[in-house]
């Protein structure tokens, strides 16, 4: 079976003045349906860049990218949309849920951004996601009345509801105590095994035990790579 996302010679190029920061300097990587993968790394080696440029936020400045068989590297600002509201989700340490919307219209704001938009249809994936992470009980309330655990659980259904091919989660658990990163953990390991990619970055060793393949990186780069 071909790669989900095949990267090969991924460079990040950032322009501060006179100087250049290489925070990707050629990465290569194929990531495979059904992958469960932990990202390590010190501060400052390219895993948020990484992140973000699979999670189409950020476009590469060389390289390329195959996903799902089509080179996405170089795609237009509206492509990139069409991508991060149709096939990748995207999970932050901080949450990011916009504090003026409810929980359900947190987690239907990424279909607003589909062709084939519908209220009613959005508001009913959202409940099923919602119902996915064990937050139906709090629909109405607003990202500030929940506990840290609860946003987050509120962030992964944002990320699944439009039913994406892979999901990228920058630290998720970094803000969370034992409890809850295991309730996370468990939720990601459920999507697992209905066949969504996770590709997960973070510092505490427990947490990428889980993963089933770990990658390091160092200063742009993969310095290892190991199945488990
Ligand atoms: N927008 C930016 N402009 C300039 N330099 C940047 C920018 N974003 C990141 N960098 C630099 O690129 C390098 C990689 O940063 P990145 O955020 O990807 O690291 P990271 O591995 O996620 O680190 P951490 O574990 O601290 O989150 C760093 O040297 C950082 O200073
Ligand atoms: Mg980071």
């Amino acid at each position: 079976m071909p790669a989900l996302i095949a990267i090969r010679g991924l460079r990040k190029i950032y322009q501060m003045g006179d100087e250049n920061v290489h925070a990707l300097a050629g990465v290569n990587l194929d990531f495979n349906q059904g992958e469960f993968v932990a990202i390590l790394g010190p501060s400052g080696s390219g895993k948020s860049t990484l992140m973000h440029i699979l999670g189409f936020m950020d476009t590469p400045t060389e390289g390329s990218i195959v996903f799902e068989g089509q080179e996405v590297s170089g795609l237009s600002a509206d492509r990139r949309a069409w991508y991060r509201s149709n096939r990748v989700g995207f999970v932050f340490q901080s949450f990011n849920l916009l504090p003026r919307l409810t929980v359900l219209e947190n987690v239907a704001l990424p279909l607003l951004y589909r062709e084939d938009s519908k209220p009613e249809a959005n508001e009913a994936a959202a409940k099923i996601a919602l119902e996915r992470v064990g937050m139906s009980h709090r629909l109405d309330h607003r990202p500030s009345q929940l506990s840290g655990g609860e946003r987050q659980r509120v962030a992964i259904a944002r990320a699944i509801v439009g039913a994406p091919a892979i999901i990228f989660a920058d630290e998720p658990t970094g803000n969370l105590d034992v409890k809850n990163i295991s309730r996370i953990l468990e939720l990601l390991a459920s999507l697992i095994k209905e066949g969504i990619t996770v590709v997960l970055v973070t510092h505490d060793l427990a947490v990428a035990d889980h993963a089933h393949r770990i990658i390091s990186m160092r200063e742009g780069a993969v310095q290892e790579d190991r199945q488990r």
